[in-house]
C-alpha cells in the first residue's frame, strides 16, 4: 500500500507519522515544494523506526511527482494554515491555486488514487478537487468531520469527566467555526444518551467550543492546529487502506443526499478500500435539518468564490 501525503508541514508530517506507527503501509511519500524540507522529514521520521518499531518506509521529494506514481491513497495538506483571528475561509485566495495544482500533479501520476482533502477551507477545496480530479465520486473524500467529531468527544467527556473511551458522538455539515452541526442530541457515554448527564444549556456550550476547536487552538499555538488533524487523516487512511467498513462524517459530494446535491460538505460515510463505500443518511430533527440547511448555504457561499 503506497502513500503520498502531500504538504510536509505540521499536518502532513503527523499524518506520515502515525500512517507509519500504525504500520499497515508499504510506504509513505512525503512531497513538499521548500527545497529539502521533506527530504529532511521524511529521513528524521524514518529515524524514529528503530524506536517506534515500524516498518514503513517514508520518504521525502521536493516537488517530483513521480516519486508519488501509483499511490493507492493521496492526501492533501498543501497549502498555507490560519493564523490567530483568521477563519478557514480567508485561505482560499492561495489555497485554491495550490489544491489545484497537486491534484492535477498527483492524478497524472496516479490516475486511479483515492484523495483525501485537508487542505482549507477544505469543504470547498474538495469540492474544487472534484471540479479537477474526474475522479468518480466515491473517491475524493475531505477531512474535517473525523477532526471535528474528536473534538466534540473530548468537550464532552471533558464536562462528564469520563474516559474518552467512553464517550461517542459525530459532528455533520460544513468544516468551519459556524458550520459545523455536533450532533448532542445522538451522542452518548457507553450507549446512554449524554443528555441525561448534561443539562441542555451545558450542552449547547458543548457545542459552541466543538464548533471553535479549531480557532481555540489557533490562538494558543499561533498558527492551525496539527496533531489531532493528522490522526484524523491517518485514521481515514487506515479505513481505506485496510477495508475496514468503518464511519466517519467527511465531506464528500451529495447528489440529492440529505436534500443537497452539487456541494461537498460532512455526512456519515463508510470508508473501505473503494474510498466512499456507502453515503449514510440518518434521521435529523428539525432542527438538525434546518442547520444542515444554513451550514449548506455558507459551503456554497465559499464555493462560488472559486468562479471568481
Ligand atoms: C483544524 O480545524 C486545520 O481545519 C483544521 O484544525
Amino acid at each position: 500500500m503506497k502513500v503520498t501525503v502531500v504538504g510536509a508541514g505540521a499536518v502532513g508530517a503527523s499524518c506520515a507519522e502515525y500512517i507509519a506507527i500504525k504500520d499497515f503501509a508499504s510506504e509513505v511519500v512525503l512531497l513538499d515544494i521548500k527545497e529539502g524540507y521533506a527530504e529532511g522529514k521524511a529521513m528524521d521520521l524514518m529515524q524514529t523506526a528503530p524506536l517506534n518499531g515500524f516498518d514503513t518506509k517514508i520518504t521525502g521529494t521536493t516537488n517530483d511527482y513521480s516519486k508519488t506514481a501509483g499511490s493507492q491513497i493521496c492526501v492533501i495538506t498543501s497549502g498555507i494554515p490560519r493564523k490567530p483571528g483568521m477563519t478557514r475561509e480567508e485561505l482560499i485566495g492561495i489555497n485554491a491555486g495550490i489544491v489545484k495544482t497537486v491534484v492535477t500533479n498527483l492524478i497524472q501520476h496516479s490516475p486511479n488514487t483515492i484523495l483525501i482533502v485537508v487542505s482549507n477551507p477544505m469543504d470547498t477545496m474538495a469540492y474544487l478537487a472534484h471540479k479537477v480530479a474526474g475522479l468518480p465520486k466515491n473517491r475524493i473524500i475531505g477531512m474535517g468531520g473525523a477532526l471535528d467529531s474528536a473534538r466534540f468527544k473530548y468537550r464532552l467527556a471533558e464536562v462528564l469527566g469520563a474516559p474518552l473511551s467512553d464517550v461517542d458522538g459525530m459532528v455533520i455539515g460544513g468544516h468551519s467555526d459556524t458550520g459545523m452541526i455536533p450532533l448532542t442530541r445522538l451522542a452518548t457515554r457507553n450507549s446512554v444518551p449524554v443528555s441525561k448527564f448534561i443539562s441542555k444549556d451545558r450542552l449547547e456550550q458543548v457545542k459552541e467550543d466543538t464548533k471553535v476547536g479549531g480557532a481555540t487552538l489557533t490562538k494558543l499555538l499561533g498558527t492551525s492546529a496539527w496533531y489531532a488533524p493528522g490522526a484524523a487523516v491517518s485514521a481515514l487512511v487506515q479505513a481505506i487502506a485496510c477495508d475496514q467498513k468503518k464511519m466517519f462524517p467527511c465531506s464528500v459530494l451529495l447528489e440529492g443526499e440529505y436534500g443537497l446535491s452539487d456541494i461537498c460538505i460532512g455526512v456519515p460515510v463508510i470508508l473501505g478500500k473503494n474510498g466512499i463505500e456507502s453515503i449514510v443518511e440518518i434521521e435529523l430533527d428539525d432542527a438538525e435539518k434546518a442547520n444542515m440547511q444554513e451550514s449548506a448555504a455558507g459551503v456554497r457561499n465559499v464555493n462560488d468564490l472559486l468562479n471568481g
